[in-house]
C-alpha cells in the first residue's frame, strides 16, 4: 500500500513526531510512504518527497513540520481542488493522512467526499476541535506560554510593574485560558464580550491592595490592541504597565513531553486503520483514550 502524509496550515509541535513515528512503524508494516510537500499545495504542485525511516530517524524532538506546510488558497478553487485530485491518483496513493487544524479538515472532508481515502490528525496549537480533549500541539504551546509568563513575570516584579501578556488560539481561548490558570494571572480575557475596562481596573487596584506586587493579564489575540491597554492602564493608574505578544515561540517550540507520547499514540492508531482498511477517519483522544470518528460525523 501507498500512503501519502501531508501537514496543511499553521505547523504544530508534535507534527514531526507523529511524522516520524507513522514512517517507523509504516515501513516496517511494509507500506510506502510518500510526503506531499507544503501540505494541499504540494498536491496541486506534485510536490513529492518518499519518506524512509533514515529520514524520520532524528526529527522527533523538533517543532515545525519537516515536510513543510502551508496554507494553500489555490485549493480552494475549483481547478486547485482538480489537480489536486489528479496528482493523488497520479501518484496511486492508496490513502492520504492529513494533519492539521480546523481549515485542513475541511479540506480533508471534501477530498474525501470525492472518494479519496482519508485519515485525519488533529495538529494546531489552538485546539479548537470539539470532537477532540486535545490536539498535537496544544501541550507544547501551552508550556511555552507559560515559560514565557514565568520570565516576563521576574522583570515585571522587579520593577513593581503590570504586565499583559497576549497568547496565541487564533479564536480559541484554551491557550490564554491554561496558561492564565498555570501562572496565577491575576485577570483572563478571554473572550471580547467578557471585557470591561472599569472591571479590568478595580481588579488590579484590589490585587495590589491584597499585596500584589506584578498583577498580570493574560489575553487571548484577536481581542484587542494589548499596548493601548497597557497606556490605558499606565494612565488610569499612574503605575508602569508593560504588554506583550508571546507569538511565534509557542508555535515554534519543541514538542513537549505529552505531544510526543500523543504523536506517538495517534501514529499507532493511523497504521491500525490503515491495516484494517479503515479509511475517512479522524483520530483524536477523549478521556485519555484514542478514539477514531467518522469524518462526515465531525
Ligand atoms: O492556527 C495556529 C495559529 O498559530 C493561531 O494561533 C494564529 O492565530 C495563527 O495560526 C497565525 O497564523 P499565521 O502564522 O498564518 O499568521
Amino acid at each position: 500500500m501507498k500512503v501519502g502524509i501531508l501537514t496543511s496550515g499553521g505547523d504544530a509541535p508534535g507534527m514531526n513526531a507523529f511524522i516520524s513515528k507513522f514512517t517507523t512503524l509504516a515501513t516496517a508494516a511494509g507500506f510506502e510512504v510518500i510526503a506531499f510537500k507544503f501540505g494541499y499545495q504540494g498536491l496541486i504542485d506534485n510536490s513529492t518527497k518518499p519518506l524512509t525511516r533514515e529520514d524520520v530517524s532524528n526529527i522527533a524532538h523538533l517543532g515545525g513540520s519537516n515536510i513543510k506546510s502551508t496554507r494553500s488558497s489555490e485549493f480552494l478553487t475549483k481547478q486547485g481542488f482538480k489537480r489536486a485530485i489528479q496528482n493523488i491518483k497520479l501518484n496511486e496513493i492508496d490513502c492520504l493522512v492529513v494533519l492539521g487544524g480546523d481549515g485542513t479538515l475541511r479540506g480533508a472532508k471534501e477530498l474525501s467526499a470525492a472518494g479519496i481515502k482519508i485519515v485525519y490528525i488533529p495538529a494546531t496549537i489552538d485546539n479548537d476541535l470539539s470532537y477532540t480533549d486535545q490536539t498535537l500541539g496544544f501541550d507544547s504551546a501551552v508550556n511555552a506560554a507559560v515559560d514565557a509568563i514565568d520570565k516576563i513575570k521576574q522583570t515585571m516584579l522587579s520593577l513593581n510593574r503590570i504586565f499583559i501578556c497576549e497568547v496565541m488560539g487564533r479564536h480559541c481561548p484554551d491557550i490564554a485560558i491554561s496558561s492564565a490558570i498555570a501562572t496565577d494571572a491575576t485577570i483572563l480575557i478571554k473572550e471580547a464580550k467578557n471585557f470591561s475596562f472599569k472591571e479590568i481596573l478595580s481588579k488590579i487596584k484590589e490585587a495590589i491592595e491584597e499585596g500584589e506586587e506584578a498583577p498580570s493579564i493574560v489575553i487571548r489575540e484577536n481581542i484587542l490592541d494589548v499596548f493601548e491597554l497597557a497606556k490605558k492602564i499606565q494612565n488610569e493608574l499612574d503605575i508602569e504597565t508593560r504588554a506583550c505578544r508571546i507569538g511565534y515561540v509557542q508555535r515554534g517550540t519543541s514538542p513537549s513531553v505529552m505531544d510526543r507520547i500523543l504523536a506517538r499514540k495517534f501514529a499507532q492508531a493511523v497504521l491500525d486503520l490503515i491495516s484494517s482498511k479503515k479509511f475517512n477517519r479522524a483520530v483524536g483522544q477523549v478521556k485519555n483514550k484514542i478514539i477514531t470518528k467518522n469524518l462526515t460525523e465531525i
